[in-house]
């Protein structure tokens, strides 16, 4: 059985990187091949065996409860056309034992703040946050990233931070820990700071988009003020709770995407194009053919 049941998908955000393609449709919407980045997301949720989506939206956000919900029109015409094989990949976007919930933030005060707006559903329950743009391609021989995170909840019992080593340069895009080693993989975080210089870092181990916090983080947001970039920040409810319970980071199986960024949203394109079946061979074969013709500009 499962001990965390719930997970948090913070979507309110602007995602400014990506304007002008993000002007009318959600950045969680942008698609990886075929499929939304939100879905992959909530797959990686599924997998961990997570039955209750609690989505913190804005305004501009429709587009991502219209994709996991039913698409009346779209199945009639498909049905209508004979199309099974489309039609079961619009009626599969979500399990049918899946509940969606969705909350609205409504206003950007920041990761912290939206977490806090999932307190009404979640409770005091342990419960998963994914990060939809951090895109986690599976490791060969490995489960989805949340699934080692949430195998490890169930003996370990504490909050579990998916962490990376990160270059020191780049320390001002993440929340960076301090951790002693607990046991290959795993340490116990000793203290975390959002974005902080290079020079003023305590390491360069960064927190990737998953967490599985306990439910006690709420009343610790809860009284939060603004942090790192004048908003209500999710690193400082974690440097709270961690005064109270221990707070693990654990070095995850997996490659991270930042599909915040368009490197980032370029490279997951191509890595996902090179594994899926109908992309694949004729990418391998274009990329390599650019490689050996000195085409590349
Ligand atoms: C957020 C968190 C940060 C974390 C990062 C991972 O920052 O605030 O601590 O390291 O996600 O992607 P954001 O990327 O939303 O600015």
């Amino acid at each position: 059985m499962t001990l965390i049941r719930k997970a948090v998908f913070p979507v309110a955000g602007l995602g400014s990187r990506f304007l002008p393609a993000t002007k009318a449709q959600p950045k969680e919407m942008l698609p990886i091949v075929d499929k939304p980045l939100i879905q992959y997301a909530v797959e990686e949720a599924v997998a961990a065996g997570i039955t209750e989506l609690v989505f913190i939206t804005g305004r501009n956000k429709r587009a991502i409860e219209d994709h996991f919900d039913t698409a009346y029109e779209l199945e009639a015409e498909l049905e209508a056309a004979g199309k099974q094989a489309l039609l079961d990949v619009v009626r599969g976007v979500i399990p049918k034992n899946v509940t969606c919930i969705y909350i609205r933030q409504s206003a950007p005060l920041g990761l912290g703040h939206a977490v806090l707006c999932a307190r009404p559903v979640v409770g005091n329950e342990p419960f998963a946050v994914l990060l939809a743009d951090d895109f986690m391609d599976t490791a060969p021989g490995y489960k989805p990233v949340l699934a080692q995170m949430t195998d490890l909840y169930s003996y370990e019992r504490s909050s579990i931070l998916a962490v990376q080593e990160v270059a020191r340069e780049h320390t001002r895009q993440y929340g960076i820990v301090s951790a002693a080693s607990y046991r290959p993989g795993l340490d116990v975080v000793s203290g975390i700071v959002e974005k902080p210089a290079p020079e003023l870092a305590p390491s360069t181990l960064a927190v990737a988009g998953r967490y599985v916090l306990s439910g006690s983080i709420f009343a610790y947001l809860e009284h939060l003020g603004t942090g790192a970039g004048g908003e209500i920040q999710l690193t400082d409810g974690i440097a709270a709770l961690m005064q109270a319970e221990r707070v693990l980071a654990y070095r995850y199986h997996g490659q991270r995407y930042d599909c915040g960024s368009k490197l980032g949203y370029l490279q997951a394109t191509a890595a996902m194009g090179l594994k899926h079946p109908e992309t694949a061979q004729g990418l391998r074969a274009w990329l390599g053919a650019l490689l050996e013709q000195g085409k590349l500009p």
